[in-house]
């Protein structure tokens, strides 16, 4: 079967979450967010205690724990993640997941055991796939690449609000801070950092709502197809 895959890479709050969901829906795809796999290792160190540089400690706690991204359309995200069978509801969101994850991921090993289990899921059928290497290093053949983004304006306001709507208490200049900072760790790291890959069409999803970010991307696959 020829590769019907579509990577969906951007920085933190870009949309890229809420457009591959809709994406692979409308596309019958798998949709897979690979952040929720990096949040995972990271809510693992946290819970155990391990430092957030610890890479041993941490692929030895990967070893030991099974995280497993589980369809859910009941689910707010539209997937629930288990650790050993047990759903983490949204503590994989809170805030203090979300400042530990980007040195987790910088983790060299930790990317490779994640990378591995990301192709390892494309190869079962075709997958919309959002992260920050996915055009670039998880599936650089994929059929089709985009790269979202929005100014850190946009981005904060949208946390923000997301953190209301679950009755989080966090300021707008906290939410812009924690975005610049993750960002400035995503596109510095050493290995697979952020960037667009050189053949993805990028989207500036500033001034558009989610249905028009999908309304793009399908109007590039369906001329393609
Ligand atoms: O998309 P997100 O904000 O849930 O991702 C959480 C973190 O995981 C993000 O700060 C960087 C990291 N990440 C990554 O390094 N590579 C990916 N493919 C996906 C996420």
């Amino acid at each position: 079967m020829a590769n019907r895959h579509v990577a969906i890479d951007g920085p933190v709050a870009s949309g890229k979450t809420v457009a591959a969901r809709a994406l692979a829906a409308s596309l019958g795809h798998l949709y897979l967010d690979t952040g929720a796999m990096y949040r995972g290792a990271a809510y693992l160190a946290l819970h155990f205690g391990v430092d957030l540089d610890n890479e041993r400690a941490i692929l030895a706690l990967l070893e030991h724990h099974r995280i497993r991204l589980v369809p859910d359309e009941s689910a707010s995200a539209g997937y629930r993640v288990e650790i050993d069978g047990v759903d983490t509801g949204t503590r994989l969101f809170d805030p203090e997941v979300s400042s530990a994850v980007s040195t987790v991921a910088a983790l060299p090993g930790v990317r490779n055991a994640m990378v591995a289990e990301q192709r390892a899921i494309a190869e079962e059928g075709p997958v919309v796939m959002a992260g920050r290497d996915i055009g670039t290093v998880v599936l650089p053949d994929a059929r089709f690449k985009f790269y979202l983004t929005a100014s850190v304006e946009e981005r904060a306001d949208r946390r923000a609000k997301e953190f209301a709507e679950r009755g989080l208490d966090v300021s707008i200049d906290e939410v812009r801070e924690q975005i610049e900072e993750r960002d400035r760790l995503d596109r510095n790291r050493a290995v697979a950092p952020l960037r667009a890959a050189g053949d993805a069409v990028v989207i500036d999803s500033t001034a558009l709502q989610a249905g028009d970010v999908l309304l793009r991307m399908r109007a590039i696959i369906d001329a393609a197809s």
